[in-house]
């Protein structure tokens, strides 16, 4: 491994929280009348959450107040916790484990760089409180991915420059972060295919042969 740092992001690529906010936006989308489906879900990947209701509420018939706007988000983001409430440790999986296992011992500096403020619940949930060298997420920025502050935050707690680090990643808002922050990347599931990416992973533990 030529790295000597990884950030991970959290929803969709350490855990597959993903599904459960699209679950969750779906559920008030459905009760607004507002088109919503997976596809649509893939622009929200990396997004925050209000910049997500935002892309939501472009397909809304009517306009809603910052007031309407907050209490949605806030629907949305209850909803999204009761399904994280019921994760374990057996959310997560074994390859992946494996594979932090295997670059830690390998001398990897690990870490988070996620847009969610839930982040610190979610690792909590899987079991990974305290496995991260740093957590950098949606708590300590004030830009959301497609901006790289994120990434920026967690390569300098690391103490690493972007271009010692690699970020893995599941979504084009950020592989595109990555790219605008002078990291590399490797790209998975949705943005597999994504031609900012330096990397392109068919499985997690893929990343055991990347350098
Ligand atoms: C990102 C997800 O990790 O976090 C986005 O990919 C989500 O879909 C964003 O909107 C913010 O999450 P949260 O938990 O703060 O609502
Ligand atoms: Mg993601």
């Amino acid at each position: 491994m030529k790295y000597k740092g990884i950030i991970f992001d959290l929803d969709g690529v350490i855990c597959s929280t993903d599904e459960y906010h699209y679950l969750a936006w779906k559920a008030l989308a459905d009760r607004l009348g507002i088109p919503f489906d997976r596809e649509r879900n893939n622009l929200l990947r990396g997004v925050s959450r209000m910049d997500s209701l935002e892309i939501i509420l472009e397909k809304a018939e009517q306009s809603y107040t910052p007031k309407e706007k907050a209490a949605f988000a806030q629907e949305k983001n209850e909803l999204y916790r009761e399904s994280l409430r019921q994760m374990s440790t057996a959310d997560l999986a074994e390859e992946v484990r494996a594979t932090l296992d295997a670059l830690r011992a390998e001398g990897v500096a690990l870490a988070i760089g996620s847009s969610s403020r839930n982040a610190p619940f979610i690792l909590e949930r899987i079991g990974l409180s305290g496995f991260f060298d740093v957590v950098a997420d949606g708590n300590c920025i004030a830009q959301s991915k497609p901006h790289p502050e994120v990434f920026l935050k967690a390569a300098a707690m690391l103490a690493l420059s972007p271009a010692e680090c690699l970020v893995v990643e599941d979504a084009h808002a950020g592989v595109e972060a990555a790219a605008a922050g002078g990291f590399d990347c490797a790209a998975m599931g949705d943005a597999h295919d994504d031609a900012r990416a330096r990397w392109h992973l068919h499985s997690f533990a893929e990343l055991l042969s990347i350098g």
